[in-house]
């Protein structure tokens, strides 16, 4: 097959390029950076084009025209930039990705859509204030693609501008469908982790997500930040039982995915973010034992004091991962501890590796 991967350079996007050409597929990439898949440059079935999709007439129809299918990962998707500078975060993952759907559109050829679990917001019971019963049932944070609501925090909280610009990409999809017939799948993915997911903290002045703030404090000693008392909880899914799911949906062997809408997460995998703080901490302690910083202290600190003004956060999300099940038989194999241990070693690794041969950082455009 012949893959369009927008973004293909990213966390998500190198994993799914091995897996790509590990099945012979002939892939062109489009990405402003590729360090995260230079080990395959060179190889005959991989093209990869250095491009910032904002750039006006950068060449999209044609690569377009030439595919058989186009996968768009391209996105800001860390919360950091949504409050530091939400105009981007909008042009980027609605205006910008737009024209991708609208080009797949013009040309009749499938989209696989990277859209987030962030859509579905916040649950029922973080703004009934204590007032819905059995709160804490976790059927009342399980979302499902076609029947859950999606609930938003107010326009001053404009970490929601990330979550509202992806949802209405979504509706406009869906309408295309409706209207025309597009041909398109949309996967919300909920909190991947794995090799490459961000950069660290020393080797980059960004704002990656928490498993590289944690993992930078362990192998730093610096302080392990929660975010108004790390209440809030994550499902975390491993990026290779991510791939095999991506995998099936974009070869759709059953003729199933059309006009769907997938999560792509591990129910089974919940914790709050102060456990996680733990459980890095046990890990590492068990595990690398030879290190020399000492362990972080774990802190409290505010959203604004974090983030900056305009932060706001999901406080629970689960997946209802049945549609994956039922429609391209998936189910997630990775529990929390082997994919925090993995990830965490390679962090190790990466770590002894960098500093031994002094090479450039990582860094993290896209999803
Ligand atoms: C982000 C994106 O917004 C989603 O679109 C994406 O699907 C998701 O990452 C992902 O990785 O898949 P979020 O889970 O909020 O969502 O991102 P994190 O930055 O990893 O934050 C998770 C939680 O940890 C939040 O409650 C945050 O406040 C907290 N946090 C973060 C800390 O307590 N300490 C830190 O140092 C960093």
């Amino acid at each position: 097959m012949k893959i369009l991967c927008l973004g293909g350079a990213g966390f998500i996007g190198s994993h799914l390029t091995a897996r790509l050409l590990k099945e012979r597929h002939t892939i062109t990439v489009v990405d402003q950076d590729h360090e995260k898949i230079q080990e395959w440059v060179g190889l005959d079935n991989l093209r990869i084009i250095k491009e910032d999709i904002r750039r006006p007439d950068w060449g999209l129809m044609e690569l377009v025209q030439d595919a058989d299918v186009v996968i768009d990962l391209i996105a800001y998707a860390n919360p950091g930039l949504y409050v530091k500078m939400p105009l981007e975060v909008f042009r980027l993952n609605f205006t910008e990705n737009l024209k991708i759907a609208e080009a797949c559109v013009a040309l009749k050829k499938r989209l696989i859509q990277f859209s987030t679990c962030e859509v579905y917001g916040k649950t029922p019971a973080s703004f009934m204030n204590g007032h819905l019963l059995e709160a804490d049932d976790p059927l009342h944070a399980t979302f499902s693609e076609d029947t859950t609501n999606l609930i938003m925090g107010p326009v001053n909280k404009h970490r929601w501008i990330y979550a509202s610009a992806k949802q209405l990409l979504e509706r406009v999809l869906h309408a295309y469908g409706l209207e025309i017939g597009f041909n398109y799948t949309i996967i919300r993915p909920f909190n991947f982790i794995g090799p490459k997911i961000d950069f660290l903290l020393s080797e980059n002045d960004g704002i990656p997500r928490v498993f590289s703030f944690f993992m930078d404090a362990l192998l730093s000693g610096t302080d392990m930040k929660l975010v108004n008392g790390g209440h809030n909880r994550r499902c975390y899914t491993y990026i290779d039982d991510a791939v095999e799911a991506i995998y099936r949906i974009i070869m759709d062997v059953n003729g199933v995915c059309n006009r769907e809408i997938f999560n792509i997460g591990t129910p089974g995998n919940e914790i709050s973010i102060r456990e996680l703080a733990n459980k890095m901490q046990d890990i590492y302690v068990r595990r690398y034992p030879r290190t020399d910083a000492p362990l972080p202290q774990i802190v409290d600190v505010s959203g604004e004091e974090f983030y900056g003004k305009g932060y706001e956060d999901s406080d629970r999300r689960i997946p209802d991962i049945s549609k994956a099940e039922a429609l391209i038989g998936w189910k997630p194999q990775w529990g929390l501890n082997e994919l925090l241990e993995s990830t965490m070693d390679y962090y190790v690794d990466h770590v002894n590796t960098t500093q031994a041969k002094n090479v450039s950082p990582l860094k993290e455009t896209h999803i």
